[in-house]
């Protein structure tokens, strides 16, 4: 098939067109065309052999409506896109000629599904239409502007056709009024992190925590250990014959080359901390208004930042030097503070029953080893050895929460290496705080969104191995569950929301 040029007159729509357009998404549309006419000639306009379009109608009709402008109504659309102003001066005057002569007489590029019958045309028509894909929204935060995205068309965090504002967000709305209320998630047993409405308010969040004078991507790091985590692994043999540690190590014996390639891995795996937006639903759930919190394997601030932002005290106790450094610096002026000890000695600097929220993720044993200190629950030689860990943690922890208060411990279970059975930690966490009086009150499953689990998922079946793409929520109440809700604040729900909960696929609650 051969692609044509005719006059833009010539061709028709086609009534029949299941896809439609909104307003914005035209202008958008319009725009981009303006600015790429070249994608034109790679996306001609499929016509049958009565010039009707079977393919391209929002092309064609963004032909017709730049038809329909003057010059200086191009030249201004154009003046005002970011794409046409990161041009040079002259592909700009090629660009703005290009439109002044193809105003003179507007044609389109078209190609004819001459071969296809009637039957096969109107299974072309939705199939052109489809999108059998999905994006990674990790890797679209990572790797591109979001203005650029938006102004391109991508829908990406709009999934569900609402603006931002709808989803209850400008930028400095997370706090404040009624907004922060409308923003909300469905109070159902999964979290589904893939969600536009998630990813929108995550970078938001996000934006929020890397405006503290650190770069966006040190912001979200850890200690190089962690961040270099298969470089650190794979040189632990050398550094021990060198006895030096790996900052000496990385800066004196790893070359630029392998530098930039394990840079590269972190931007493609993207930043794999804490999620603010469960760290904000976890606050606004099972919290209380300008509430304590605390968390004994504390890590990076991302849920003291969160916690402290909406208004709590948060204590977080963290095993690493360097990290409850970097911690403070970023929290320096909030309620927020960080402790450098052991997390077993919790109760040492937190008064017995003074908090109102104990929030924790802990190591996920060896999963992702933190430092060589021994007590670092992460290197431990055995399993049994760390669960000691993190039960005289935890123990200490409980004891610091008042009555009648949640404890929310974010886990995800992991495999045995050698054998490859699951250890069943969200059993054992569990079995924990139940021995220690504190019963399980609701368990929630975030999904997560990830290229990496993607690529891994189909090597994983070889061996029958289901990609995990989850973690556990467990909340825990300390206390009786029926005086909750004398203690805890009415969440009010407007009908919209209720509305929303019920249209949103997927959030169908199961009869209990
Ligand atoms: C999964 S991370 C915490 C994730 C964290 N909530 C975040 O925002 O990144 C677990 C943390 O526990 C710390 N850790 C390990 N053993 C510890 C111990 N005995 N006491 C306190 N912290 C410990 C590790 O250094 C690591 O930073």
């Amino acid at each position: 098939m051969k692609t044509e040029i005719v006059k833009l007159s010539q061709i028709t729509t086609n009534a029949a067109n299941p896809r439609q357009i909104k307003d914005e998404k035209f202008t958008k549309l319009v725009n981009s065309i303006l600015v790429l006419p070249k994608m034109l000639e790679l996306r001609p306009i499929v016509v049958d052999s009565a010039l009707t379009a079977l393919g391209g109608n929002m092309r064609y009709r963004g032909l017709l409506s730049i038809a329909e402008m003057s010059v200086t109504d191009i030249k201004t659309r154009l003046e005002n896109n970011r794409d046409f102003t990161k041009k040079t001066p002259a592909e700009q005057a090629v660009l703005l000629e290009y439109w002044q002569k193809w105003l003179d007489k507007p044609t389109a590029i078209i190609i004819k599904a001459s071969e296809l019958s009637d039957a096969e045309q109107r299974e072309f028509i939705i199939k052109d239409n489809a999108s059998f894909g999905e994006w990674d929204f990790d890797m679209l935060a990572n790797e591109w502007e979001t203005e650029d995205l938006d102004d391109w068309g991508v829908d990406v965090w709009q999934k569900d056709d609402k603006t931002d504002e709808d989803n209850g967000f400008p930028s400095d709305s997370i706090r404040s009024g009624t907004l922060t209320e409308r923003f909300v998630v469905p109070p159902f047993s999964i979290l589904d992190s893939r969600k536009g409405y998630w990813q929108a308010r995550k970078k938001i969040w996000r934006t929020k925590i890397g405006d503290m004078g650190e770069s966006r991507n040190d912001a979200l790091t850890q200690a190089p250990e962690l961040k270099y985590k298969d470089l650190y692994q794979r040189t632990q043999q050398h550094r021990k014959s060198l006895g030096i540690g790996f900052g000496e190590y990385f800066e004196k014996h790893i070359s630029d080359e392998v530098k930039e390639k394990e840079n590269a891995k972190i931007l493609s795996r993207g930043v794999s901390l804490l999620d603010p937006v469960m760290s904000e639903i976890i606050c606004k759930w099972f919290g209380m208004e300008n509430c304590k919190t605390f968390d004994c394997f504390a890590g990076d601030s991302v849920f003291g930042y969160v916690s402290s932002y909406l208004g709590n005290e948060f204590t977080g106790i963290e095993l690493r030097q360097e990290q409850v450094q970097l911690n403070n610096e970023r929290v320096a002026g909030m309620t927020a503070k960080y402790i450098h000890d052991d997390g077993q000695n919790v109760a040492v600097h937190i008064e017995a029953d003074s908090q109102d929220l104990f929030f924790s993720c802990p190591p996920y044993y060896d999963l992702e080893k933190y430092s060589d200190l021994e007590n670092d629950a992460s290197n431990q030689d055995g399993y049994k050895d760390f669960l000691v860990i993190l039960e005289n943690a935890f123990k200490g922890a409980i004891s610091c929460l008042k009555n009648e208060r949640f404890a929310v411990i974010v886990v995800g279970d992991i495999r045995d290496k050698k054998t490859g059975f699951y250890y069943n930690f969200t059993d054992d966490v569990k079995r924990i705080f139940i021995e220690n009086g504190v019963a399980l009150y609701n368990e929630l499953i975030l999904i997560e969104s990830g290229a990496s689990t993607v690529l891994r998922a189909a090597k994983y079946m070889e061996t029958r191995k289901i990609a995990k793409m989850h973690q556990n929520i467990l909340v825990f109440y300390k206390g009786n569950p029926k005086n909750i809700k004398k203690k805890f604040k009415k969440i009010e729900y407007a009908s919209e929301d209720l509305e929303s909960f019920r249209v949103d696929s997927g959030n169908e609650p199961f009869e209990d």
